[in-house]
């Protein structure tokens, strides 16, 4: 595996396997990789021949207040990882090499960016689209793949990459899970034993949308009603958001219909927020 740091050297490193007529694929990460990420990696390698992997904890897409200082970094055990599963290419640039001094020109990502976790962390989803550009730009895949665990995040980029006509197939991932049914989080080694036993609830309050929506249930509300009472059993925890909306363009729902749903979650949990998303069918 080929570990670089520079924009230049990756368009290079990349142009040359396109020469080779290999299909390329990406996959965006801020390290700290676990087996989430790692299944986006298995994923792009049955899906192509050359895979790149990024690392880089963007600072655009955290907040002020939010945790990109203690955001967990641990490279020399990411790049094992990448080069146990046969990556091809790490690209792990730094902030400066990313950012030019006085960068200022943004992808503002419109109604999609201000809903959910948009609402809560403003500017955020700004950060997600211009640093994805710039690694879609920088690396020019056939494939870009992103897990559904950041599920407005992934309508997001598939609609970034239609209204911006990108030249890349974007491939969602299904959210990988503890046994437990926790998804994995690299925010989750934030939490207290006592925090990583209650953590489970936001899981266990999706499937209780599910299991209503299955048994005939068309009303979002009652949905997100029981969505919030499972999460209200559990005192640790504060509840952001519990919404059904159209899977697609991330409106509240109102009534569940022939088009797909999704339930979406936010809580936090100490000083940890967690989000988490199901798809929903009505029986
Ligand atoms: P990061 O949080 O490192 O996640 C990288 C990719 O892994 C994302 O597509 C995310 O949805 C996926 N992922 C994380 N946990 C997962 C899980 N449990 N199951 C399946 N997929 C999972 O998301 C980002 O980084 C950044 O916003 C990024 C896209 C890299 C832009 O900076």
């Amino acid at each position: 595996m080929e570990q670089l740091g520079s924009k230049a050297e990756v368009r290079q490193a990349i142009a040359e396997a396109r020469r080779e007529d290999k299909r390329i694929a990406l996959v965006p990460t801020m390290g700290a990789l676990h087996d989430g990420h790692l299944s986006l990696v298995h994923a792009a390698r049955q899906r192509a021949d050359y895979v790149a992997v990024s690392v880089f904890v963007n600072p655009t897409q955290f907040g002020e207040a939010e945790d990109f200082a203690a955001y967990p970094r641990d490279l020399a055990r990411d790049l094992d990882l990448l080069g146990a599963e046969g990556v091809d290419l790490a690209f792990t640039p730094s902030p400066e090499v990313m950012y030019a001094p006085g960068a200022d020109v943004t992808i503002e990502p419109g109604r999609l960016g201000t809903v959910l976790e948009g609402a809560v962390r403003s500017g955020h989803f700004r950060g997600v689209c211009t640093i994805v550009t710039k690694l879609l730009s920088i690396t020019g895949p056939d494939l870009a793949f992103f897990g559904e665990k950041d599920y407005q995040q992934l309508v997001l980029v598939r609609r970034m990459v239609r209204d911006l006509d990108l030249p890349v197939k974007v491939v969602g991932a299904p959210t990988v899970r503890e046994c437990d049914g926790l998804a994995i989080s690299s925010r989750n080694a934030h939490l207290s034993a006592e925090e990583r036993a209650a953590a489970p609830v936001l899981y266990r309050a999706l499937r209780s949308a599910e299991t209503l929506a299955l048994g005939g249930e068309r009303d979002a509300a009652v949905l997100e009603d029981a969505m919030r009472s499972t999460v209200e059993s559990e005192p640790v925890m504060t509840l952001d958001y519990a919404a059904v909306v159209d899977a697609a363009s991330l409106e509240p729902s109102g009534e569940l219909g022939p088009k797909p749903a999704r339930a979406l979650i936010a809580a936090r949990i100490g000083r940890t927020r967690l989000i988490d998303n199901l798809s929903l069918e009505v029986g």
